[in-house]
């Protein structure tokens, strides 16, 4: 793999960016950033950011661009950003790209994992997750391997509130207006790279290492 990787993965809600994203952090040694996952953590601690964010968050809403903003601009200035990273969730508005670019930050990879809404709608109803430690199963696709544990952490798992079928279909839209607009800012860009979402996990983890060049 090229030397400081700095990838942006796109894709609609539940087409795979977080599985995916773990899958590269470990290959390329590099850490994974989801905005959602920071998101909902401070919700669950209860901080001032938590708080504004909830109400959004549990509606399919975006949060506002200028929140999610502060927290890539901070969580990118740690240690662990030196040697590269991965965008999961962020940007996801012209505004949030055009801020990236405002802070001096080069990318080197978008990546687009490209799944119909259909599959989405069907998928979403199945995923599972740990809130403890936030490891992602699929009840067919990505069984726990502890059941309704986690098989990281043996902590129950659970059903995120914005899997919700109708706050899935918000999402959905959200996706269509805001943040697919951005596969046309980064392919002007020459840096948009397109997977096709498969139906089992490890092809696409196969598909999304070829196109970074990662064995
Ligand atoms: P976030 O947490 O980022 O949610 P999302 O983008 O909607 O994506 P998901 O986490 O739902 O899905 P994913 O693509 O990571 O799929 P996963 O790998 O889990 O954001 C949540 C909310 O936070 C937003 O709605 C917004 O309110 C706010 N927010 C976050 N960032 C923001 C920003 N930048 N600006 C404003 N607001 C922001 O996979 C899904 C399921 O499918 C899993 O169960 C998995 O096991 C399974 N699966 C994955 N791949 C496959 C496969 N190939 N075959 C079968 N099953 C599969």
């Amino acid at each position: 793999m090229k030397h400081s990787v700095r990838l942006i993965l796109l894709g609609a809600p539940g087409a795979g960016k977080g599985t995916q994203a773990e899958k590269i952090s470990a290959a390329a040694n590099i850490p994974a950033i989801s905005t959602g996952a920071i998101i909902r953590e401070a919700i669950a601690t209860g901080t001032e950011m938590g708080t504004l964010a909830k109400s959004y968050i549990e509606r399919g809403a975006l949060v506002p661009d200028e929140v999610v903003i502060g927290i890539i601009r901070d969580r990118l200035q740690a240690d662990d950003c030196k040697d590269g990273f991965i965008l999961d969730g962020f940007p996801r508005t012209v505004p949030q790209a055009e801020a990236l670019d405002q802070m001096g930050v080069e990318i080197t990879d978008v990546l687009s994992i490209e799944v119909s809404d259909e599959r989405i709608v069907s998928r979403m109803g199945g995923r599972r997750v740990c809130k403890a430690c936030g490891a992602t199963y699929h009840v067919e696709s990505n069984p726990s391997p502890a059941g309704d544990k986690c098989g990281i952490c043996g902590e129950d798992l659970t059903i995120r509130k914005d899997d919700d079928p109708a706050v899935v279909q918000s999402r959905l839209t959200v996706y269509h207006e805001q943040t697919e607009p951005l596969k046309d800012f980064y392919a002007k860009k020459g840096l948009l790279k397109i997977v096709e979402g498969q139906e089992k996990l490890e092809d696409t983890t196969a598909l999304t290492f070829a196109a970074l060049g990662l064995n």
